[in-house]
């Protein structure tokens, strides 16, 4: 049995104005899992999401991470947890100001890495993630197949723990999917967690992913 990464105990949330949301969810993440969220707009991919990484307060419950719980850590030690987490954002979050070099190698640098130790991991990444060509262009200069491309090589440039994506090829093209994947893929077979929240009937039938279906507040886990 894998070590527990995340732990979800009795988990409730609703948005100020909203409806419920999740109602009484328990659930183990181990190391190395690899689980595809799914569920109709609106169903609470993306709050789930936001809830692993802590970004979002459930209304009630426990989520833990190793062992910590999100609800009583201090501020440092969340910071690094965060650290250990690679996000790809539904609508990418790209710093606008910055190449897609730079946002690339912005968690790096923000780990006080020197840039000679990274650099042509940054480049071997967008070779990768066919975006050879954008390396010194800003995001507003590039599609959103493009951005969302720079928003992956960014999530996992660090080698995260856990990789959380949020509908991660909804801008791409088939053979950019496949890409995605596999690097998805790989990175699981190393040891990451990856969680990727999707439509896609691609991802969901091409990838090494257990599913997850939230329907009416609730969470089934779906044997392929
Ligand atoms: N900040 C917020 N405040 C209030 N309601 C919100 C907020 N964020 C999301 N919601 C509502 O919560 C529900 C779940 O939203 P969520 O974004 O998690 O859905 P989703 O499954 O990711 O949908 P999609 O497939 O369209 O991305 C929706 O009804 C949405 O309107
Ligand atoms: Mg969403």
């Amino acid at each position: 049995m894998a070590n527990t990464l995340l732990s979800l105990e009795q988990i409730y949330h609703r948005y100020s104005i909203s409806r419920d949301i999740f109602n009484d969810i328990t659930l183990n993440i181990g190391e190395g899992d690899f689980y595809c969220v799914t569920g109709s707009s609106g169903a609470g991919k993306s709050t789930f999401l936001k809830l692993l990484s802590s970004s979002l307060k459930p209304t009630s419950g426990n989520i833990s991470f190793n062992g910590s719980n999100f609800n009583d850590i201090a501020q440092n030690k969340l910071y690094h947890i965060k650290r250990q987490i690679g996000f790809v954002f539904q609508d990418f979050r790209l710093l606008p100001h910055l190449t897609t070099y730079e946002n690339v190698a912005l968690p790096l640098k923000v780990q006080n890495k020197k840039e000679k130790n990274y650099k042509m991991d940054v480049v071997e990444l967008l070779n990768w993630v066919n975006l050879e060509h954008c390396t010194h262009s800003y995001p507003n200069y590039l599609s959103g197949g493009e951005q969302q491309r720079a928003a992956i090589a960014r999530a996992v440039i660090t080698s995260p723990k856990l990789i959380l994506a949020d509908e991660p090829t909804g801008n791409v093209d088939n053979e950019n999917t496949k890409k995605i994947l596999s690097l998805f893929n790989e990175m699981n077979k190393l040891g990451t967690t990856v969680i990727i929240a999707t439509h896609d009937e691609n991802v969901l039938s091409q990838s090494r992913a257990t599913i997850i279906e939230i329907e009416n507040n609730k969470i089934k886990i779906k044997d392929k």
